[in-house]
């Protein structure tokens, strides 16, 4: 691969932001230089800050793209392409895709089986170098289903399997603990009627009630088989992170009450925030806000969940509320690499993946001018 150098950039490092030039060689970092460089044919960043390529844990956004309204299946490799495309135009270079397993063939409000699916379809691409971006699977384990053990058992170690959550939507706790704001999302989206409604939260209930406790056994077990990092989802109460921490988890995603994120602390596990929350100054289903978290030194990690360029924004945002560059700028890069195990990227290095991403700022808002992954310029 090409040399490449990049000079004249504000290169955001572990705990400072230096001015110099990055030298980037066989897809690696090779050179971090305070200052100019006198070799010819560099890139000239015009004073942009220089940041490692973002690492997106948790993002709906590949569903979107396959449906992009309801009842409507995209084909799925156009949907892929130009979901691997976004990505890399936020400047995103690693992502995890959110694939849900456990679907309900039975009642209103039915999921299908779609995961194992999608992911050959991603990996098929990615075989044949179609992918911008670097492409794992994180497979977001609904507990509160039919088909759980069975989807979950299509999968290997062999699968890029980095991350398994456990999900739990069972009506009136965790996420949906206020049914009224369940009521508001699901009937929206499903168009039920409140005879319907009810039927459905029974069903689901009736679901957990059944396979609750096996699925979870479950989840955890294949999650080991696969090597992938297991993490929480929407805990609420210290009972709930107690459970997780028994399991081992490192990661809790979008604890939904400042006293479950508290407990996380207490218990190691790092925890992760959606952005849109964070720019919205709210949750959608009336949860903590995340800038609360953010403001009481209890979040660690930022998920783009279903807005892209939301990973970018906050970060951004972040580096302002804490008047602290580096330490936001970790919160999309070196946090969620460690919370993967990934130990290659996510921090501008020698030796590390040359994944960089050049951003300006107009008026406060970040903007993207140029992505390398692996050192290959992908926007
Ligand atoms: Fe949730």
């Amino acid at each position: 691969m090409t040399d490449m150098i990049l000079t004249n950039a504000q290169i955001v490092l572990d705990d400072e932001v230096i001015r110099g030039t990055v030298t980037l060689r066989g897809g690696r970092i090779a050179g971090i230089d305070p200052g100019g460089t006198a070799a010819r044919g560099e890139v000239d960043l015009d004073g942009d800050m220089l940041l490692p390529g973002l690492i997106e844990l948790h993002t709906d956004n590949l569903e979107r793209h396959l449906e992009p309204r309801p009842n409507v299946d995209w084909p799925h490799a156009a949907a892929i392409l130009a979901h691997d495309g976004e990505l890399a135009s936020t400047g995103i270079t690693t992502v995890f895709d959110a694939l849900r397993v456990g679907s309900i063939h039975t009642g209103k409000g039915r999921y299908e089986k779609y995961a194992r699916t999608v992911a050959n379809e991603v990996f098929a691409l990615r075989a044949q170098g179609a992918l911008r971006i670097n492409h794992y699977v994180h497979l977001r384990a609904e507990i509160c289903s039919e088909t759980l053990a069975e989807e979950m058992a299509e999968f290997g170690p062999d699968d890029r399997v980095g991350i398994v959550s456990l999900m739990d939507h069972t009506p009136g706790q965790r996420q949906f603990r206020d049914i009224a704001k369940l009521k508001q999302y699901v009937a929206k989206k499903r168009s039920m009627t409140d005879d319907e409604f009810d039927d459905h939260v029974a069903h689901l209930k009736g679901l957990q009630a059944d396979n609750g406790d096996r699925h979870e056994a479950e989840a955890v077990a294949h999650a080991r088989r696969y090597g992938a990092v297991l993490a929480s989802h929407d805990d609420t109460t210290a009972d709930h992170v107690a459970v997780s921490a028994s399991h081992g988890m490192r990661l809790a995603e979008f604890p939904t009450t400042r006293e479950a994120a508290e407990a996380c602390h207490a218990n190691g596990i790092q925890v992760m925030m959606g952005a849109p929350n964070l720019i919205r100054g709210g949750s959608h289903s009336g949860n903590v806000a995340a800038h609360e978290l953010a403001e009481a030194g209890l979040l660690d990690i930022v998920s783009s969940d279903y807005v892209p360029s939301a990973l970018m924004s906050s970060a951004f945002l972040l580096a302002d509320l804490w008047d602290d560059v580096p330490r936001a700028i970790a919160t999309v890069t070196a946090n969620p690499a460690r919370a993967t195990g990934l130990t290659d990227r996510g921090r501008i290095a020698p030796g590390l993946h040359a994944d960089l991403v050049r951003v300006g700022r107009i008026e406060g808002t970040p903007v993207v001018r140029g992505v390398w992954c692996h050192g290959r310029q992908v926007g």
